[in-house]
């Protein structure tokens, strides 16, 4: 178990690390880490971590509303690196039941909680319990629920009294800009939406392109409060 103390240690280390040698330091702590992939800056990290071992694990949470073109990029990243690629589906009797109850659109009406609750939140839950760390491409610059995404973490929100889990955010001081940099640099696979004004991309019916100008988040769940535009995958305890 790691203590505080000592994650602040390790984000102190790594304060100017760049992302590979943040992703170095993680694979040689926690070699069972797992990246959860879904956008380009995951991608960057897949890239990455693929120059530092020989097969990358990593998981995708297929929510089965995602648009036809992430799922052929899914594909594609799967087969263009050394990858070995969860793609986790939420429970059947579960969703199920929650169509039944609220049919197919409810997050419009009442929010994206529930939805995402058991479309993403439930499936990675079940997974973070049989790993020691994750790895996500998160950024600081993402989103004003982000400004404080450290490099590592302790999990407030998916370790339990007797697992901690580890999360690990190599990209945390990463810019937008920093990050397609990257990917035009070094050829990197990317989601064709990119390139039709979609910048932050999650579940069809909650995905939008945006304007110019606009800030990346403004594309999801476009009609809730930017404060409250997390699906539960990335809660932290209040920064004091
Ligand atoms: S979200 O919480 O709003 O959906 P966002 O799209 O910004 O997250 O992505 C931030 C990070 O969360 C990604 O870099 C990735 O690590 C993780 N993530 C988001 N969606 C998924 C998904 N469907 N499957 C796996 N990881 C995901
Ligand atoms: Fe459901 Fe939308 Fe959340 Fe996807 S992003 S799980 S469709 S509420």
């Amino acid at each position: 178990m790691l203590t505080p103390h000592a994650i602040a240690a390790l984000n102190a280390e790594h304060a100017t690390s760049d992302p590979k040698a943040i992703l170095r330091a993680a694979f040689a702590q926690w070699p069972g880490a797992e990246l959860s992939f879904s956008g380009a800056e995951d991608v960057v990290l897949i890239e990455l971590a693929s120059k530092l071992l020989p097969r990358v694990n990593a998981f995708t949470l297929d929510t089965g509303r995602l648009h036809p073109e992430t799922y052929q990029f899914i594909e594609r990243v799967r087969v263009h690196y050394p990858l070995d690629l969860d793609v986790l589906s939420p429970d059947a009797a579960q969703l199920q039941a929650f169509v039944r109850e609220k049919g197919l659109f409810s997050f419009y009406e009442d929010g994206h909680e529930a939805c995402c609750g058991i479309r993403k939140v439930a499936p990675l839950r079940r997974k973070l319990a049989t790993v020691d760390a994750w790895i996500s491409g998160q950024r600081r610059d993402q989103s004003p629920t982000r400004a404080d995404v450290p490099l590592f973490e302790i999990d407030a929100a998916f370790s339990t009294p007797d697992h901690q889990l580890i999360k690990i955010n190599p990209l945390a001081n990463w810019s937008s800009a920093d990050v397609w940099n990257y990917i035009r640099l070094f050829d990197v696979p990317y989601n064709s939406l990119h390139d039709r004004g979609f910048i932050s991309i999650g579940c069809e019916p909650c995905t939008r392109a945006i304007g110019p100008n606009q800030h990346e988040r403004e594309g999801r769940w476009w009609w809730e409060e930017a404060t409250i535009k997390e699906c539960g995958l990335h809660k932290r305890p209040p920064q004091s």
